[in-house]
């Protein structure tokens, strides 16, 4: 069980990485848009990425919710409860909750929702190497 946990653990971290490709991706095209849109080929990876990643980020953070609550509830049941992992899913919550209230309530790219949902990211980031470590 304890390995289950800690690949349930790396999920996490991988949709995790996930989500934040949104914020990476949109980057990228604001940088380099005269040579992604130079080559066909380019242009068409772009594609594929913006709506894998920015098209779906949603999905993405219900994924990372998701793996979340099994990598816990296995290694709380089965080894212990880390205090650094209580922490770091603490925040997460917080993070899905501010994104639901942006994708239906305020609906908007702008103002104190999207800044939180901006610098819990990085806080989350953080708060994972820490639990990590
Ligand atoms: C953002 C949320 C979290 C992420 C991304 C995460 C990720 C991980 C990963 C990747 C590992 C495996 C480390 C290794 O291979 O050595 C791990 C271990 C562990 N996690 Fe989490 N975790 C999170 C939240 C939690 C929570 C809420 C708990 C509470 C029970 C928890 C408890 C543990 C425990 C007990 C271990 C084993 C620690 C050890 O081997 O020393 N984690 N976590
Ligand atoms: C692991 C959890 C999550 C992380 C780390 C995360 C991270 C981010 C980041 C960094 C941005 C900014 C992108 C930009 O600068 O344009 C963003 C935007 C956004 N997030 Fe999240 N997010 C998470 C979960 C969610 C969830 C669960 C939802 C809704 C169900 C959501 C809804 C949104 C919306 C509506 C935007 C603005 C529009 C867009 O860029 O798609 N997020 N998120």
């Amino acid at each position: 069980m304890g390995e289950i946990g800690e690949f349930l653990g790396w999920l996490t971290v991988f949709s995790f990485g996930a989500t934040l490709a949104n914020y990476i991706l949109k980057y990228i095209n604001k940088k380099y848009s005269k040579l992604i849109n130079s080559t066909l080929k380019y242009k068409k990876f772009n594609a594929l990425f913006m709506k894998i990643f920015v098209r779906h980020h949603k999905f993405w953070g219900i994924a990372t919710i998701i793996t979340l609550l099994l990598h816990f509830y296995i290694q709380s049941t089965f080894r212990e409860v880390s205090t650094t992992g209580l922490i770091a899913g603490g925040i997460l919550l917080i993070q899905m909750l501010l994104g639901m209230s942006g994708a239906y309530i305020f609906k908007k790219r702008q103002g104190l929702w999207f800044v939180s949902h901006r610098i819990i990211s990085i806080i989350l980031i953080l708060g994972i190497i820490i639990h990590l470590l």
